[in-house]
């Protein structure tokens, strides 16, 4: 089993570092580790984001552990060149289309959610992100107007098969949890989610035991802060995605929980807490490593079959956040290594 640590930028290799901790403190026979360059470190060091390199290894690799990629060095390259086409370019070349966000709130940690705790306490959610396509990889660029007003664009669109393979995930997802699907789109505006919605319908009459609900993703946005107990499994386009699952981790306490898993479909995954390389923390050892920890465990569960140990992980972590692990985003002063080191003590 070959695992590639993609650790990134920014924040990226302190959080990084911990999950590998709590992998080694595993001594899983047969896992080997590989690391590779991307993001702005990978510019820096080999002239583009993603190198050939990082990309042969991605596609050799059972799984990827990936930190994070942005460094604001780089924010006013040629977009290609700039540290996030890393993580798009990998989702993009291993077709790693179906992008599983689990939201769920560690009792414990009601008190630090932005919500009331009583509200906070009734998510345990699940958003199914496409990852593929929408305004992410359509045509962009930028124009002149007829005026000479220089114009900036980037295309939305989604094709029929790109719909229908997201939507089985969304209601496979739904199948193995409480049976209801939640599909957001702006179906009252854009064709785009017009086309989402009517494949969503279709595929829908092969799921009958689940229950299917179509939201516009302005109320979603609010129902999350509402009334968040009512989503089981949420299944979005890429963009309204992204914003959701951010609103999602304040949700439950921290962005620095939210960890995710991207598959493709043939078992291989990427994984990656949802936050970026938080530039403005970073070398601090302010982070919190638990979204990287918690996308370990779910890297085991999904594309090493290793359930049993994605479970001691989980509980590793809710141990020793019930013995008041806490970093600063979680009210806390505990530093990165010290979040690793609890979680270590609490799988021992
Ligand atoms: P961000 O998620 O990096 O940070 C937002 C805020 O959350 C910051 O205040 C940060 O300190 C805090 N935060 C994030 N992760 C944390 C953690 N683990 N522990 C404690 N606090 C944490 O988002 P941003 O500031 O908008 O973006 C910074 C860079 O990261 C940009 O270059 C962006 O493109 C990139 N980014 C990358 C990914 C990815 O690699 N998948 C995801 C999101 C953003
Ligand atoms: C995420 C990030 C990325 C996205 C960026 C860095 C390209 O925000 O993984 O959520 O928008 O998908
Ligand atoms: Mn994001």
């Amino acid at each position: 089993m070959l695992i590639a640590l993609f650790p990134g930028d920014g924040i990226g290799p302190e959080i990084v570092a911990q999950a590998k901790r709590v992998l080694d403190a595993l001594a899983i026979e047969g896992m080997t580790y590989e690391e590779g360059l991307v993001g702005g470190a990978a510019y820096k060091a080999a002239g583009h984001p993603l190198p050939p390199e990082t990309l042969e290894l991605a596609k050799r690799a059972d799984a990827i552990l990936f930190g994070a990629v942005g460094d604001p060095s780089c924010d006013s390259l040629e977009r290609h060149l700039r540290p996030e086409q890393a993580i798009l370019g990998l989702r993009k070349e291993l077709g790693l289309f179906s992008n599983l966000r689990p939201a769920k709130v560690f009792p414990e940690l009601a008190g630090e959610s932005a919500l009331k705790p009583e509200v906070a306490g009734a998510i345990d959610l699940l958003i199914v992100r496409e990852t593929n396509g929408d305004v992410y990889f359509g045509e962009k660029g930028f124009r002149k107007t007829a005026d000479g007003l220089r114009e900036g664009y980037d295309i939305m669109s989604y094709n029929e098969a790109e719909v229908r393979r997201i939507a089985h995930s969304g209601f496979q997802a739904a199948r193995a949890r409480r049976g209801k699907l939640c599909s957001v789109d702006k179906a009252n505006v854009l064709e785009t989610s017009q086309l989402w919605r009517d494949v969503v319908i279709e595929v829908s009459a092969d799921y009958p035991d689940v229950a299917l609900s179509h939201m516009y993703v302005d109320n979603a946005a609010m129902q999350l802060v509402r009334d968040p107990g009512q989503f089981d499994v949420i299944v979005t386009g890429n963009l309204f995605g992204d914003i959701l699952s951010d609103q999602a981790s304040m949700c439950v306490g921290s962005i620095g929980m939210l960890a995710s898993a991207t598959l493709n479909g043939s078992g291989q995954g990427l994984y990656e807490p949802i936050h970026g390389s938080a530039p403005d923390i970073a070398g601090q050892g302010k982070a919190n490593p638990l979204a990287t920890v918690l996308s370990a465990a779910m890297m085991l569960r999904y594309s090493l079959g290793l359930n049993a140990e994605a479970d001691r992980i989980e509980a590793a972590v809710a141990k020793a956040l019930a013995g008041g692990a806490r970093s600063p985003d979680l009210g806390g002063t505990m530093s990165t290594v010290e979040m690793g080191d609890a979680v270590l003590a609490a799988l021992a």
